[in-house]
C-alpha cells in the first residue's frame, strides 16, 4: 500500500471491509504477537486515552488507525477490564468525521462526572488548503458503554499567541472546579502546558495560566501533559520536543519525561523546588505515557510502547505497537517509582528451571553486590543483553542483535545508574517486548525486539528466577 495523505484521511466508510478482514488474517499468522500487553486488533495504536475506573470497571481507549501501520484518520477504540490485566475490546467507539474532529479524534482524557463519564479531547480539524484548526471536544459514555459526542468544541480557538499545535487536553477536578491541561506549541517555537478552567465539564471553558513545573527550556513543543498527586506532591509526566540534551539526556526520537514537585500551589498552578526534568523510562520506545489518581487511592499509569515518526517490523503485518503494563505510581524518598500492579501476580502460572523459557516469562534475579550478564536469547542467535554492575548502581541493555534491526538512529543499547546500588531486578517478557524493572520501579527500560527465532533461553552468571507468565490475547 502506499500510504498517501488521501489514503490515511479516507472516511471509514469508505474503506472495503477486507482490510481490517486482510490484517487480522496476517496478526493470525504473526509470531509477533503478544500474550498479555495490550496491542491493537489491526493497524496502529498510539497514546493511551481515557484511562479511568467508571461503573465498576476500568476504562481504558487507544488511539487507533485501523487500516494500517500508519499514522492516519485516528478513533479512540474502547477496551474495559475488571482487574487492570484481562482487557477485553469493544472496538472503535469515539469516531473521527464529525465537524469538531474531521480529521481525527486525537489524545485526551476521562472524569466521572454522576453517572457517566466525561471525556475530553482534541479534535484534529483540517480545511480545504489543509490549515489545522484543533478543537477541544467533549463526548459521554454511559453504562452501557454507549457514547455522545458533544457536537460544539469546549475550547473552540487556540490561545492567541499560540501555533495549531494545541492538543491532548488532561482534564482534572479540584475544589469543585474543572480544570484541563493543554500542551501547546507557541509561535517562538517553543512548548508550553498551558491551564483552562471551567466549572461544568461541558463549560465555559476559559484559559487560566500556564502550568508553571520547570524553568528550564522544553524544547519547541509538549505533547500529553498529564498532571497527578502521589503524597500530595505533584508530578508532571510530558513529552518534550526539541528538548536540549544540556536539560535531559535522552536517546529516543522524543522522551517521555516527568518532573516532581514539593508542593503546589493551585492559585498559581504552580510546583514549588520542582526536581529535574528526568526520564520516564530509560529504555527505547516509551512515549506518550497517561496517568491518573485512581479513586482507590493508587496511581496508575499506562505507556505506549512505540516512537512517532519510526517504523518497526511489525508494519509489514499491517499492525505496530503495543502497551506497558499497567503501573502503579509511588514516590519513595522523593523518587518516582513505577511498578506494575499487583493484579499482574494473577500471571504467573509456574516455576520454570529449564535453560529454554516461554515467551511469555517474567526474569528475576536478586543482584545486591553483584557484576554480571543475562542474556535472553533464540536459536537464531540473537539475544537482548543485560549488563550488571550492582555495587556501582550501573546497567547496560543491549538490543544490538535482538533481531531485525529497527529505530537503530536512536542507539540500539540504553544504560542508567542508581545511586544507592542494584539490589533486584524484575523482567516481564513477553514475546516481542520487554519491560525491565530494576529496584522494584526505580528505574524502568521498556523495548520491544523482533527476533525471527520462536525460543528463549536465559543466559545468565548471576543467580536468576524464571516464572512462566499466562498468555491471556
Ligand atoms: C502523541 C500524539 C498526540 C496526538 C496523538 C494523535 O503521540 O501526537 O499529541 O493527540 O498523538 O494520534
Amino acid at each position: 500500500t502506499k500510504w498517501t495523505t488521501k489514503l490515511r484521511y479516507l472516511p471509514y466508510k469508505d474503506w472495503p471491509a477486507e482490510q481490517i478482514a486482510d490484517i487480522k488474517q496476517n496478526i493470525n499468522n504473526s509470531h509477533w504477537r503478544l500474550g498479555y500487553h495490550i496491542q491493537p486488533s489491526s493497524g496502529l495504536m498510539n497514546d493511551p486515552n481515557g484511562f479511568s475506573y467508571f461503573n465498576n470497571q476500568w476504562h481504558l481507549f487507544y488511539q487507533s488507525f485501523p487500516y494500517g501501520p500508519v499514522h492516519g484518520l485516528k478513533n479512540w477504540t474502547h477496551l474495559t477490564s475488571k482487574d487492570l490485566v484481562n482487557w477485553q475490546d469493544h472496538g472503535p467507539a469515539l469516531l473521527p468525521g464529525d465537524a469538531q474532529d474531521s480529521h481525527g479524534a486525537y489524545s485526551g482524557s476521562g472524569i466521572v462526572v454522576d453517572d457517566k463519564l466525561f471525556l475530553m479531547y482534541t479534535g484534529n480539524v483540517r480545511d480545504k488548503d489543509w490549515v489545522r484548526h484543533p478543537k477541544q471536544d467533549g463526548a459521554w459514555l454511559d453504562k452501557n458503554n454507549h457514547l455522545q459526542k458533544i457536537a460544539t468544541p469546549l475550547i473552540d480557538q487556540v490561545k492567541s499567541g499560540f501555533t495549531d499545535h494545541f492538543r491532548d487536553p488532561q482534564i482534572i477536578e479540584h475544589d469543585g472546579q474543572y480544570y484541563c491541561l493543554i500542551g501547546a506549541r507557541k509561535k517562538d517555537d517553543t512548548g508550553h502546558v498551558l491551564v483552562y478552567q471551567a466549572p461544568n465539564v461541558t463549560g465555559p471553558w476559559s484559559y487560566k495560566t500556564e502550568l508553571k513545573f520547570t524553568d528550564e527550556q522544553m524544547g519547541y513543543m509538549i505533547e500529553c501533559p498529564n498532571l497527578v498527586f502521589i503524597d500530595d506532591k505533584p508530578v508532571l509526566i510530558f513529552c518534550p520536543q526539541g528538548i536540549s540534551q544540556d536539560v535531559l539526556k535522552h536517546q529516543n526520537i522524543y522522551p517521555n519525561a516527568y518532573v516532581v514537585g514539593e508542593g503546589f500551589d493551585w492559585d498559581k498552578f504552580e510546583f514549588s523546588n520542582p526536581s529535574t526534568i528526568k526520564n520516564l523510562d530509560e529504555g527505547f520506545d516509551v512515549y506518550a505515557t497517561q496517568a491518573f489518581n485512581a479513586p482507590d487511592g493508587r496511581v496508575l499509569s499506562i505507556s505506549w510502547i512505540g516512537l512517532p515518526d519510526t517504523t518497526y517490523p511489525s508494519d509489514v503485518e499491517g499492525w505496530a505497537h503495543c502497551y506497558s503494563l499497567v503501573k502503579e505510581l509511588k514516590l519513595i524518598g522523593g523518587q518516582l517509582y513505577q511498578q506494575p500492579v499487583v493484579e499482574n501476580n494473577q500471571l504467573v502460572e509456574a516455576t520454570i528451571d529449564s535453560k529454554e523459557i516461554s515467551a511469555q516469562t517474567k526474569i528475576s534475579a536478586a543482584v545486591s553486590g553483584l557484576e554480571g550478564t543475562i542474556k535472553i536469547t533464540t536459536e537464531e542467535a540473537e539475544e537482548i543483553k543485560i549488563i550488571i554492575d550492582a555495587p556501582n548502581g550501573k546497567i547496560l541493555v543491549d538490543r544490538t542483535k535482538a533481531g531485525i534491526p529497527f529505530a537503530t538512529d536512536f542507539g540500539t543499547t540504553r544504560n542508567a545508574k542508581v545511586t544507592k546500588g542494584i539490589k533486584q531486578l524484575d523482567l516481564y517478557l513477553d514475546n516481542t517486548v520487554f519491560e525491565l524493572y530494576v529496584n522494584n520501579g526505580e528505574l524502568v527500560f521498556t523495548g520491544r525486539i523482533f527476533p525471527q527465532g520462536k525460543k528463549f533461553f536465559v543466559e545468565s552468571d548471576l543467580p536468576v528466577t524464571k516464572q512462566r507468565l499466562k498468555k491471556i490475547y
